[in-house]
């Protein structure tokens, strides 16, 4: 077969330069260290999302862009300058705050136009700027109202229009959309979204919420203990997870121990005694033969049929539980070996008592892609 024709490699493939570069910044307070050699860089005009558990260093970091704190170690360039000993108000950066902190005594106008109170504009200037900011977070005809007598998502849009009002190069954003119940944190997501597309501002949102990072950002950076976990694209670290804590902690993954048996181009062949066979995987770079490793499936990937599929991975099981949610069912499938996998299926048409994949205690079996099953060393 002849070989697929390839366009040329471009000579030199040009990057733009990093829009803000974190370079190996560590915070220690005292002797506990709150973020750990943090290098990270972040295009112009992205949403880049921190991700990652209470307490993981998201908020510190987001305070030394800001110029709130000095890190310990490790320098901050913004658009190729060096901001590491510039105060706050001398950076391009502004902050929006996990609580608003409006003004409750001003009206939402008021409100917007105090984030200019520093700025060198004349009254019809700083008329016309909060005007045109109104406009944006679509709150116009709210201008004279004060904070109480708006909605909580309202409010998170007057304290948007603030943090705007300077138009600094870099917003940062500190759990914007905590305070919100879920249906109108859902809907506000897009409104940011919307928003950061028509200022081009480059937006770096702190978020412990998984779903919320997914949906906002262009990238994200995973955190644990002070430290980046990973970079990537909301599929890159989903479907691609570097290690046991990035695949647990964004979705729900199964995860069984395995050994390498061998390896074969895209292919790794392991044994998982839990399965009592061995598995099909993706291969990762740097496996050999003897090596212990885990293998992850998440429950979504995994397809569930009263008889054998004709697949590479495939394995009988036992019913133990199912819980319906609607869109989708959870079963609950107990292994020979007593290891119980989860396995999500989506429920695409109506689903009645008898025409179920499967129920309570029924014999099936399990199948999944070997292109899904992830192999992870650490
Ligand atoms: N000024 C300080 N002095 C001492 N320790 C601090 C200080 N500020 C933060 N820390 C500690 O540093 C760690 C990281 O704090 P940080 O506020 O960055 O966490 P976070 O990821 O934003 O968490 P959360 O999701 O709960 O807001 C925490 O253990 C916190 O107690
Ligand atoms: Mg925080």
């Amino acid at each position: 077969m002849p070989e697929p024709a390839r366009a040329a490699a471009p000579a030199a493939v040009v990057k733009e330069p990093p829009f803000i570069r974190i370079e190996g910044v560590t915070k220690r307070f005292g002797t506990f260290t709150a973020v750990s050699d943090v290098t990270l860089e972040i295009q112009k005009g992205e949403i880049f999302s921190l991700l990652g558990g209470s307490g993981c260093g998201k908020t510190t970091l987001l305070r030394i862009l800001a110029g709130f704190e000095d890190p310990t170690e490790g320098r901050i360039f913004i658009d190729g300058q060096d901001m590491t000993d510039l105060p706050p108000y001398e950076r391009p950066v502004n902050m929006m705050f996990q609580s608003y902190a409006l003004f409750p005594h001003m009206t939402v106008e008021k409100n917007v136009a105090y984030g200019l109170k520093h700025e060198d504009m004349t009254a019809a200037q700083r008329q016309a700027r909060v005007r045109e900011m109104l406009a944006l977070v679509q709150l116009t005809e709210f201008s004279h109202r004060k904070p109480h007598q708006i909605s909580g998502g309202q409010r998170q849009r007057v304290a948007l229009a603030r943090a705007l009002a300077k138009q600094p190069k870099v917003l940062l954003l500190d759990e914007p959309l905590a305070a919100l119940d879920k249906k109108l944190r859902e809907h506000t997501q897009f409104e940011l979204m919307e928003i950061q597309e028509k200022t081009g501002t480059t937006f770096v949102v702190v978020t412990h919420d998984q779903e919320e990072a997914m949906t906002l950002s262009s990238r994200l950076a995973v955190m644990d203990k002070g430290r980046i976990m990973q970079i990537g694209t909301a599929n890159d670290v989903y479907e691609y997870p570097n290690s046991r804590f990035v695949a647990g902690f964004i979705g729900s993954i199964n995860v069984l121990s395995a050994t390498v048996r061998e390896v074969k181009g895209d292919l790794a062949r392991v044994d998982v005694p839990d399965l009592g066979d061995t598995v099909d995987a993706r291969a990762i770079p740097g496996l050999a033969p003897g090596q212990e490793i885990t293998l992850a499936v998440r429950p979504e990937k995994i397809a569930l049929s009263r008889t054998r599929p004709e697949a590479a991975n495939a394995f009988a099981g036992t019913v133990q539980s199912l819980a319906y949610f609607g869109k989708d069912s959870l079963y609950r499938i107990a292994l020979p070996s007593g290891r119980v996998l989860s396995v999500n299926s989506v429920n695409a048409r109506r689903v009645d008592e008898t025409e179920r994949v499967a129920d309570w205690e029924d014999a099936v079996f399990l199948s999944f892609d070997p292109a899904t099953a992830i192999l992870l060393k650490d």
